[in-house]
């Protein structure tokens, strides 16, 4: 018995999301996490980690966060106690590049527990179990990575209130999370600068410039709104040639905001010479991850582009749109 869930990017509006503007993530649904039960009438409840090389029980690791989340599964779903079985984690999805493994390893963990005891659970309630773990364990999360992973579609998302409230305070700022329409197939490729540059420092950075010059920046902020308010009326429409040119316009705000770094706009610069519709850093920024959007006929070569352009890693995936068409 095996469960799992996709990956997930940000697309457009990553930064200015944190003061209150819309952002569009899409789910990944060729780069998966897996939960497979390996052994049953096992003596106890085991998770093995085996990307991460870690066992853990449930006995002896009772605080490990995979297993505070198995913990609360089978609470939602009316268990006594976890069941004795053995299950491994994997994920091809990689680690802390902003694309939403440990959500995804979470969903398949939450979905494969209950598929075992019978039960199958809404992707509302895998999203809250793992938006439970990851703000148990992490802080802050945003919201954005336990939906796209759970719901697997594509999701418009706004926070209501107003100037940040997420890095600031414990309690994230409620938000407006819907799905969106995809109005025709494309291809993202994925450029991994191998840059390390976590989350929390370049929102930090972004919050102290935004605290001495708040106009200035309220105003890129609100510039990245429009930029993806059209976004999703190009992805709706099917309109890629479109959507390319605001990922392009977001690219440039993005640098003006000071969150982009020569690697990152070197195999930026590569995608578009290779034929890419338009091309950005998507996430946390100052390393990271970029994404160009391609078509089908064009993604191996915009591949190659970035992967000569000095990539630690590239991954080319396609999204479908919703109407059914796989290559539209
Ligand atoms: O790197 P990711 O996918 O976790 O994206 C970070 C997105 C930011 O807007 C920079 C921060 C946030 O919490 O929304």
């Amino acid at each position: 018995m095996q469960a799992s869930a996709p990956g997930k990017v940000i697309l457009c509006g990553e930064h200015a999301v944190v003061y209150s503007q819309p952002a569009i993530a899409l789910p990944l649904p060729d780069l998966r996490a897996m939960a497979v039960v390996t052994q049953t009438g096992s003596n106890e409840f085991v998770i093995e980690l085996p990307d991460l090389g870690e066992r853990v029980t449930a006995r002896d690791h009772p605080d490990h966060p995979v297993i505070q989340l198995a913990r609360s599964t089978a609470e939602q779903i009316g268990l006594q106690s976890l069941p004795h079985i053995t299950l491994s984690l994997q994920s091809l999805i990689p680690i802390a590049s902003g694309m939403g493994s440990g959500a995804a390893l979470g969903a398949a963990l939450v979905k494969v527990i209950a598929a075992y005891s019978g039960s199958e659970l809404p992707p509302q309630t895998v999203s809250r179990l793992v938006y439970e773990s990851e703000r148990f364990f992490h802080g802050t999360p945003s919201g954005i990575d336990n939906t796209v992973v759970s719901y697997e579609q594509a999701i418009w998302f706004e926070r209501t209130t107003h100037n940040g409230r997420l890095s600031t305070n414990d309690q994230p700022a409620p938000a407006t999370i819907e799905p969106i329409t995809i109005g025709r197939s494309f291809w993202l490729v994925i450029g991994d600068t191998g840059v390390w540059a976590p989350t929390h420092l370049t929102v930090g950075g972004v919050r102290q410039r935004w605290q001495r010059d708040p106009d200035h920046y309220n105003a890129l902020f609100a510039a990245i709104g429009d930029v993806v308010r059209s976004a999703r009326s190009a992805l709706a429409a099917g309109d890629l040639a479109e959507l390319g040119a605001l990922l392009d316009q977001n690219q440039t705000l993005l640098e003006q905001i000071g969150v982009s770094s020569p690697q990152l706009e070197r195999l930026i610069a590569a995608a578009r010479r290779s034929g890419a519709l338009g091309a950005k850093l998507s996430g946390g920024g100052g390393g990271g991850i970029m994404l160009a959007l391609t078509d089908e006929a064009t993604h191996d070569r915009v591949a190659a582009g970035v992967r000569s352009a000095g990539a630690a890693r590239v991954i080319s995936t396609p999204l479908h749109g919703d109407r059914g068409v796989v290559h539209g």
